[in-house]
């Protein structure tokens, strides 16, 4: 899809940006644990003010509801986001009238402030046009740099867009680059990873991608459900029993596809869920009735890394196994270093996304050595899933 970038932008000195921006980070006792949302918006703010625009950064935090909440004033992301970008922020608590007027007045060009949560307002969910009007009135262009909500048609991620010029900022420039190469036009053969609890959170992805990619990895909890479908018995492990005939209609079309489905064939398992209980690690028909599957086998392992090693781009979303308790992290770790191996090398264009799987990847000390690193949770997924983002089409 063609969208504007900032490359389009004439002279912007003087004029005001308002910047649709993902400030929804992890905060907790006066901290952001996560700051990769904060660090990805960077580049955009920083171009624009050095361009001498004034800039007002719009997002939303939490889900108020369209009520104040004031442990959801995005004034607490003023401190940490004007430390990333070493320059004082303003801080506005409306998103339009005359408050945020006078605050445009005092700011001087290449300035900034972020503008109080957008879902303190019914109209920002409810994508209300006479709220996006009044909140275009105060700006001159619109950016988009928000690819992580931009799956939510919304006032600030959709509505303005079809009222002022609008642009794609660095950030979503990037994100629909990397996701384009991955899935869009990617170079074959392309692998997914698709990991995680649950087949039925992940259904639509796994549908979509059978179409996509030449091989499927499925792993997590999820892959009990496809191994019970085939007549495994796994045992005590997390599965979803009902969806057996569902698995089995994903399995035949990508038979169809002539996508490989790949299952693991070993596992590692355990009696208790804790960290460090006794381990066996066994074929998948060697589960016994009282243990759970809790990660993919070493054997396995070592196979999807041969896998991985003939293609040329890999799409990743969900951990192997329960990588937040060792040793259950160690198929993930292992998968995720090959795949880095590979990236570094030059052979694999490698994009991951979704909250637990930049988790695992950072645990497995390699998120930097992936080609891309998605800020997205539910964006990335609905991309996958094939479905058209609100906020990136309306950047058309
Ligand atoms: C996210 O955290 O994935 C985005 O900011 C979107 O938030 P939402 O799921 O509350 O719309």
């Amino acid at each position: 899809m063609a969208f504007k970038t900032l490359n389009d932008l004439g002279d912007v000195a003087g004029k005001v940006a308002l910047i649709r921006v993902d400030l929804n980070v992890p905060y907790a006792d006066g901290r952001v644990s996560d700051d990769m949302r904060l660090r990805a918006i960077i580049p955009t703010v920083r171009e624009l003010a050095n361009r001498h625009a004034k800039i007002l950064l719009l997002a939303h935090f939490g889900r108020p509801k369209g009520a104040k909440h004031s442990e959801m004033s995005l004034s607490m992301i003023v401190d940490p986001l004007q430390r990333l970008l070493e320059q004082e922020i303003m801080f506005v608590p409306e998103i339009y009238g005359p408050v945020v007027a006078q605050s445009i007045d005092i700011l001087g060009n290449g300035d900034v402030a972020v503008l109080e949560n957008t879902r303190f307002y019914p109209g920002e969910e409810e994508n209300d046009p006479e709220l996006a009007a009044a909140v275009a009135a105060h700006g001159d262009f619109y950016v988009n740099d928000a690819f992580s909500a931009a799956h939510r048609a919304h006032m600030s991620t959709e509505g303005l867009a079809h009222i002022l010029p609008a642009y794609a900022g660095r950030s979503m420039e990037a994100e629909l680059k990397a996701l384009e190469a991955a899935l869009g036009n990617p170079r074959h053969p392309v692998a997914a990873v698709v990991g995680g609890a649950k087949v039925s959170t992940k259904l639509d992805v796994l549908t979509n991608l059978v179409t996509k990619v030449d091989h499927l990895i499925i792993g997590g909890g999820m892959a009990n459900t496809f191994l019970a479908a085939r007549g495994i018995d796994v045992g005590n492990s997390l599965c979803e029993h009902d969806l057996a005939d569902t698995a089995l209609a994903i399995l035949d079309a990508a038979h169809a596809a002539n996508c490989t489905v790949h299952l693991p064939y070993d596992a590692v398992t355990a009696r208790e869920f804790r960290a460090n209980p006794p381990v066996r690690t066994v074929n998948v028909h060697e589960v016994a009735a009282d243990e759970m599957i809790l990660d993919v086998g070493p054997a396995a392992v070592e196979a999807l890394a041969d896998v991985l090693k003939i293609c040329r781009t890999l799409v990743w979303n969900g951990p192997l196994g329960a990588f937040e308790i060792p040793p259950f992290d160690a198929a993930t770790v292992a998968l995720a270093r090959t795949a880095a191996a590979l990236t570094k090398e030059g052979s694999l264009v490698s994009v991951a996304g979704g909250g637990d799987t930049v988790a695992a990847l950072a645990h497995a000390g390699v998120a930097q050595d992936f080609s891309f690193v998605s800020t997205a949770g539910g964006a990335f997924l609905e991309w996958m899933e094939g479905k058209p983002l609100p906020g990136v089409l309306a950047l058309g």
